[in-house]
């Protein structure tokens, strides 16, 4: 096959037989053309081959926009660092959920639909008892998340867009009550219900931290650190976890169930999982003088070590979020009072890796989780923690997207293809012939 670029679209011709199609080119707001290949099977009989994804555009969208070679984030149309700055995190999810920002009183009027939603169904504690104390608290998420299907059954239908939003907003609402008690459950607290009064962040502190017995009030620095941590995981167009939730939902699967596979998607070490690991590894290196050796061994290609928090599928240029989160890491800190000589150990990596030309001509830049734990860790959450509320910020982002995708009137099951490379029709071997 070969491709010839026209204006408007490419030609592709099969150089087997001559025959050629033109594929429309179409043309976004902004970031690169998409060559549109709908039809490609049914007048060639050809698929297109690409393994992970790295060319392949599987829905337009009008949420989130990245330039990963410019190292750009925007939500529509606002950039991250501006966000970051200069909103919250409800403001950041009305603006996914709806496109623009909101009013005064819109904004009152979505902080009390979100509030009005924090509590869970009294059985759901029942629940959680079904897990060992030791599980890991994204195990318990996965499960409590997808268990909201059997709780909020008159949520579940798709196609009522009154169900639709209600279902938005219980997701968004009672995600921090869910991810505080998979910690309460962990460490053997009782669960501490929701306060209304408290903002978004202050009540997710609130409910992780406090205990019956004493009162508890979050310093506005930890809750605008917390905030601003919701904010800079909030979305990022079609990653893994967010496309997983898009293939379950284009089943027509409930909402309930999309998230929560969003969610086991996300766990992974290669994606959301990567947070925890930094930490790991940081640890593991101990001390700046071993930094050298473990460079060695990331760029090694015969060991699977590999330098945590490090590189993106997207972006080849400082993640605008890991400078956001450093920034952060040092008013945090500063803040709290403590020296962490883990946040002196990352920086000094960042710079060795950064004059390395293994990580500068492959375009390895570190990645939001670079400096996310060592924030975390210092706010007390523990590292097994640092997941769920990765999962916590960007519900708001998979909800955005699930929400967009069946609301498109175009939108199709997902059902990708393959290159088939196994046996051939062959006879059935009887078992004693095997
Ligand atoms: N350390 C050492 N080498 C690396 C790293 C790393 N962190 N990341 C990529 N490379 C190398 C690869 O070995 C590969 O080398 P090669 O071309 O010689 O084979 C090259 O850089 C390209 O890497 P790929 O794995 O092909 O890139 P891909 O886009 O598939 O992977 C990923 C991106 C998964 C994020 C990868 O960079 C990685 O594993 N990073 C560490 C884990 C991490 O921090 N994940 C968080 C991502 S951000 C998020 O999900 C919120």
């Amino acid at each position: 096959m070969t491709a010839t670029n026209n204006k408007n679209s490419v030609t592709v011709t099969d150089n087997r037989t001559g025959h050629s199609w033109d594929m429309p080119i179409l043309q976004g707001t902004c970031g690169p053309n998409v060559i549109d290949i709908r039809k490609l099977y049914s007048e060639s009989g050809c698929f297109t081959y690409d393994p992970g994804f790295t060319s392949t555009g599987s829905c337009d969208s009008s949420i989130t926009y990245i330039d990963g070679d410019e190292g750009i984030l925007r939500h529509r149309g606002y950039s991250i660092e501006d966000l970051a700055a200069k909103s919250d995190f409800m403001e950041v999810c009305y603006l996914l959920l709806n496109g623009e920002l909101p009013n005064q009183s819109e904004k009152s009027e979505f902080k009390n639909q979100i509030t009005y939603h924090t509590m869970l169904h009294e059985q759901m504690q029942y629940f959680y008892r079904g897990f060992r104390r030791d599980s890991h608290p994204m195990a318990v998420m996965v499960g409590v998340v997808g268990a909201l299907s059997a709780f909020y059954h008159d949520s579940t239908d798709i196609r009522d867009p009154h169900q639709r939003l209600i279902a938005s907003h219980r997701l968004i609402a009672k995600m921090p009550t869910i991810a505080a008690y998979a910690y309460k459950y962990s460490i053997g607290q009782p669960f501490v219900y929701p306060q209304n009064n408290l903002s978004y962040a202050a009540n997710f502190l609130h409910m992780t931290f406090s205990v019956p017995c004493e009162e508890y009030v979050a310093s506005p620095a930890l809750v605008r650190a917390m905030d601003r941590i919701f904010i800079l995981h909030a979305d990022h167009e079609q990653n893994a976890s967010t496309s997983t939730v898009r293939i379950a939902g284009s089943s027509g699967a409930n909402p309930f169930a999309c998230i929560a596979a969003g969610i086991a998607s996300l766990w992974g070490p290669a994606h959301g999982g990567a947070n925890e690991a930094v930490l790991r590894m940081l640890q593991q290196i101990g001390h700046k003088d071993n930094i050298p050796a473990f460079i060695e061994r990331a760029k090694d290609k015969n060991d699977p070590f590999r330098l945590m928090g490090f590189g993106h599928r997207v972006y080849k240029n400082y993640d605008p979020r890991a400078s956001v989160m450093r920034e952060s890491c040092h008013e945090v800190l500063t803040e709290l009072g403590i020296n962490d000589p883990l946040l002196e150990l990352a920086m000094e990596l960042e710079r060795v890796a950064l004059e390395d030309p293994y990580f500068t001509e492959k375009k390895l830049f570190p990645n939001v989780d670079f400096y996310s734990g060592i924030i975390l860790r210092a706010m007390n959450f523990p590292t097994s923690m640092f997941t769920v509320l990765f999962a916590l910020a960007r519900t708001v982002g998979w909800v955005a997207q699930w929400k967009e995708m069946i609301e498109d009137p175009n939108h199709k099951i997902s059902r990708p293809r393959q290159l088939y490379l196994g046996a051939d029709a062959r006879e059935f071997v009887p078992m004693d012939k095997r």
